[in-house]
């Protein structure tokens, strides 16, 4: 079973066509019985969402997550939202420490720990970004930093119920140029993150890490990324506004 995590970003543009993205995904989604899907709207639309996956009833390989979580967990912190209020929304997956939010938005890395300190606490599994910001042969200790901040503080119990999502931040729709997918780059990064994150996390078995690859997912690059076996799933962006685009990514792991 293989992991889609849909992340909405900031669309759609109103509650009529996010309602209808997120039935026609579910759609999609509940019928790939070989996928898990988190799907992450933006967090004026969860509530909605999770109405429509209640009603739907049927869609038990499906989930919600939010593309952030408060690095508080309760208070005074205008614009924030905390982990006990997407918890009673019913999401059970939180985005964190995306390079969108790094970079374009400069969130502090340095409460990326308080984040998943709080996601856990409240029951939520935390999808933590990591990431190399541009191509270089300094890649690795750009990604060793990462992790350090990110998870310095956080137990080695708290490590192993993480969700990592690789992201090159030089390969994602929003940010980077377009680039067509280094297949070997993206095999030698997941090998490299599953070795590292299993010794901070003292787990014996590198292959119990989850990782998923994200960076401008689509059908065509499908074809590869399903080949690489130490890929737990992957996180779409932009190919997830169009369920056909959605679909197409779906059908390659039959
Ligand atoms: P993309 O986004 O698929 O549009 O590149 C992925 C992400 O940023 O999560």
């Amino acid at each position: 079973m293989k992991i889609a995590v849909l992340n909405w970003k900031m669309n759609p543009n109103s509650l009529e066509s996010a309602r209808s993205l997120f039935k026609d995904t579910l759609g999609t989604a509940k019928n790939a019985k070989n996928v898990f899907t988190i799907i992450c709207p933006s967090f004026v639309h969860i509530v909605d969402s999770a109405h429509l996956l209640e009603i739907d009833g049927s869609a038990i390989n499906v989930a919600l997550g939010s593309q952030n979580i408060s690095f508080l967990p309760e208070g005074s912190l205008t614009g924030e939202v905390s982990a006990s209020m997407l918890k009673d929304s019913r999401v059970d997956y939180c985005l964190i420490g995306h390079s969108e939010r790094r970079f374009r938005v400069r969130e502090d890395s340095s409460n990326i720990k308080d984040r998943i300190l709080n996601a856990i606490a409240f029951g939520i599994t935390p999808i933590l970004f990591v990431g190399e910001s541009e191509r270089s042969d300094a890649w690795q200790d750009e990604i060793i930093d990462e992790l350090n901040i990110s998870l310095e503080g956080i137990s080695q119990d708290q490590i192993s119920k993480i969700i990592f999502a690789y992201e090159p931040v030089w390969a994602i729709s929003g940010g980077g140029k377009l680039v067509d997918f280094d297949m070997q780059h993206a095999k030698e990064a997941v090998i490299f993150l599953r070795n590292i994150v299993a010794k901070l996390a003292g787990i014996i078995e590198p292959s119990e890490i989850t990782i998923l690859y994200g960076g401008s997912v689509n059908a065509s690059m499908m074809d590869e990324l399903s080949k690489i076996e130490e890929y737990s799933g992957f996180v779409v962006g932009k190919s997830s506004l169009d369920v056909d685009a959605l679909q197409s990514i779906y059908s390659k792991l039959a």
